[in-house]
């Protein structure tokens, strides 16, 4: 059967196994490139695949030495929590990955939600762009099929900005709250523009509640409604699901 899209699926009903594929192209990124530039997701569908990375380079000298050189930027920051809050990416990248590698604070960036928000995005994309873009860019995907807070609207927003959550957002995070009343109800998120940049892309999707947001995104029709489909543009995506597919291919 004809492929309608350039993009490479690997679906294996093995979590583990997906998680350990895209270690090994993160790896590869970290070994093949002197200063890589990668992009960082959160949420829990990329915890298994940091865990993975945390684990493997601290069994690897060689490995564990690389992320030195590592430019870390995340897509997403909640505007309205502190750093420190346990539900901020901040705490989340500090907490599931970087506290466990030789990274430098310095060199990782994630969305400043405090000051200027205006000047703060734009300081963002001023600064990925001095690095040039992602080597590689580590994407989840929302039940609605939003990419980092990328929202199903009637435009989608090129650069990093300021952007208010969909109620299905809030209501899909609300499980990491006490109370759907302490879900932010705004982030700052990279744009479409930052994300579609990224020399290749990695997109994880597991469980059955993603299956609808994939068989839209991928189906071979592209629109603002679905901010994911606009990733069958790009020339350079993986993506790992223990989904089946069968339907698009
Ligand atoms: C978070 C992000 C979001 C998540 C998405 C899926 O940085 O970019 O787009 O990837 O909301 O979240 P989980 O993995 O929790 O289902």
């Amino acid at each position: 059967m004809v492929k309608k899209q350039a993009i490479q699926w690997i679906v294996n009903q093995d979590t583990d196994v997906l998680n350990g594929i895209a270690a090994g192209i993160v790896f590869r990124v970290l070994v093949d490139i002197l200063h890589p530039v990668i992009g960082f997701a959160t949420g829990s569908t990329p915890v298994g695949l940091y865990q993975d990375l945390v684990q493997n380079s601290r069994a690897n000298p060689k490995l564990l030495e690389r992320w030195q050189h590592v430019i870390g930027f995340n897509l997403d920051e909640y505007v309205g929590l502190p750093e420190n809050h346990p539900q901020s990416y901040h705490h989340y990248m500090w907490e599931n990955i970087y506290q466990f590698l030789p990274v430098l604070p310095q060199h990782i960036y994630i969305p400043k939600v405090t000051g200027d928000l205006e000047v703060n995005c734009r300081t963002y994309d001023d600064t990925l762009a001095n690095y040039g873009r992602q080597d590689l860019q580590i994407l989840g995907i929302g039940k609605n099929g939003h990419i980092g807070f990328n929202e199903p609207a009637g435009n989608l927003v090129l650069n990093t900005h300021v952007t208010p959550l969909s109620e299905a957002t809030r209501r899909a995070n609300a499980r990491f709250f006490d109370t759907m009343d302490e879900v932010p109800m705004r982030a700052i998120t990279m744009g479409m523009g930052g994300i579609l940049r990224a020399k290749r892309i990695l997109l994880l999707a597991f469980g059955n509640e993603k299956r609808e947001a994939l068989l839209q995104a991928f189906s071979g029709t592209i629109g603002t409604e679905c901010p994911a489909s606009f990733l069958q543009l790009h020339a350079n995506v993986t993506i790992l699901t223990d989904q089946d597919m069968t339907a698009i291919f």
